[in-house]
């Protein structure tokens, strides 16, 4: 027999319930279903809606049902429609009529709310930690790298010489604005939606503020058709769930990038690649790539919801169930990915050597050669000019700025002197750059401070 089966008088067709029924995925929040009918039943008793007794009985079994579920003794019942359903009939099956009062003042749709948005604030921490996590890595390894210099890149071309604590110091940053959005969206998905009824409240003198606080919100949302049709929540998670992976997917890409033959700027941990089944020299960045593969997954996430709640009527309407798998979905593979990627980074060695060689070639330094003769009175469009020619004769004899003689330099400008070679050299291009938010050690180790104060007062 279904909830709802009094006004109908045949059983429903078998495909039409596995249709429409939700138990095999909102069996994910169990235990959200139930702590939301727990603080639903103290306040029914709070109020004198139930008796104090009856209440404590409810409880009472419900922890017991929670408990039994946890413990994989108490088996889903496939027949029954979704998770609420069965908790309510297993309710009613240890207790009876009293058991049959759990339902009073509440619809199917306040629950679900309830239930998915207790479900998502939980994920939401959960990923939030996770994101902690990784910036304690990124911050160590900002640390450590001070002085380990590297190529910076625009358009995937040598442009100008970095440390790999600048470059790292990046996606600190990155992580930290997810890591900010996922704490600002807490603060509007926090309020409880639970007492909004099917849509229109109840007649029931329920205490909406009291079972928000006994579950942990700020407060009672304010529009009871509101509260059952929105899913505003879930859509702000999933998109910053695509924002994070958004920046996975560049860190995975550097990195397999840096992992090429070619590069060799890294070196990944046996355990975090794969080999090949043909090739035995294969070492593969699979779980790079699979994370920058995965991303494409938490889009079609948010993209699906966003499709799903577009043109929706006011207020609960059935589609909104498919919420769930993709939300679900989304938020394991985040948690997964993030976890990976951490791991995988903490056990990555950085080929240092590799590093500073490449940053030597490729002209990195013209920019600061250009500048050599600006400090020298020479106009800026000028120098770059000068500085280009060198550049042809560099590129004709096959070898870097710094390998010229000085008549050599002399000969593109008079200006140029032996001290031509420190201005140039991979460490001072880089010291030289202090502004903020630079790549120099004294720019760069005010960042370091910035970003451990930052994680220390989270
Ligand atoms: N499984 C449903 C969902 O996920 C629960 C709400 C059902 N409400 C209803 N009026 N049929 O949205």
């Amino acid at each position: 027999m279904k909830l709802w089966g009094g006004r109908f008088t045949k059983e429903t067709n078998e495909l039409v319930h596995n249709f429409n029924a939700s138990l095999s995925f909102d069996r994910k929040f169990y235990q959200e279903d139930i702590e939301g009918s727990i603080a639903h039943v103290t306040m029914l008793a709070e109020q004198g809606i139930i008796e104090k007794d009856e209440s404590s009985l409810l409880i009472k079994e419900l922890n017991q049902i929670k408990a039994e579920l946890a413990e994989g003794a108490l088996i889903l019942d496939e027949r029954k429609e979704d998770i609420h359903s069965f908790v309510e009939s297993v309710l009613i099956e240890r207790t009876g009529d009293i058991g049959k009062k759990l339902h009073t003042g509440r619809s199917r749709n306040d629950q679900v709310a309830l239930d998915m948005k207790l479900y998502t604030r939980k994920e939401i921490l959960n990923v939030m930690e996770l994101l902690k996590d990784l910036e304690f890595l990124l911050l160590k390894l900002m640390k450590e790298h001070l002085d380990t210099f590297m190529p910076g890149f625009t358009h995937l071309q040598k442009a100008q010489p970095v440390t790999l604590s600048h470059h790292i110091g990046a996606y600190f940053e990155m992580f930290k604005r997810d890591y900010e959005r996922l704490r600002d969206s807490l603060e509007r998905l926090n309020y409880s939606p639970l007492g909004a009824g099917a849509l229109a409240g109840t007649t029931y003198p329920l205490d909406r503020e009291y079972t928000a606080s006994l579950l942990s919100f700020k407060g009672a949302t304010v529009n009871s058709m509101d509260s059952v049709s929105d899913r505003d929540y879930l859509l702000e998670s999933l998109s910053a769930f695509s924002i994070i992976m958004m920046h996975l997917s560049r860190f995975c890409e550097e990195i397999i990038i840096w992992n090429t033959n070619e590069y060799q700027f890294v070196e990944l941990d046996d355990a975090y690649s794969t080999g090949s089944s043909i090739m035995p020299q294969k070492k593969n960045p699979d779980i790079a790539e699979l994370i920058r593969g995965k991303t494409g997954r938490v889009y079609g996430s948010l993209v699906s919801l966003l499709t799903t709640m577009k043109g929706l009527p006011l207020a609960y309407n059935k589609d909104m169930q498919e919420d769930k798998e993709l939300t679900f979905d989304a938020i394991d593979t985040v948690k997964g990915c993030l976890k990976l990627f951490t791991d995988m980074l903490a056990t990555t060695t950085f080929q240092k050597e590799k590093m500073a060689a490449s940053a030597k070639g490729g002209f990195t330094n013209a920019t600061d050669a250009a500048d050599y003769l600006v400090n020298h009175g020479v106009p800026f469009r000028d120098a770059h000019g000068i500085i280009g020619q060198l550049v042809i004769l560099c590129l004709k004899k096959g070898t870097a700025l710094d390998d010229l003689t000085l008549t050599e330099f002399k000969e593109a400008s008079p200006v140029f002197e032996a001290d031509i070679y420190d201005a140039i050299s991979l460490k001072s291009c880089v010291e030289k750059r202090n502004t903020k938010g630079a790549p120099g050690s004294e720019a760069m180790q005010q960042s370091i401070i910035n970003s451990e104060k930052w994680l220390m007062n989270l």
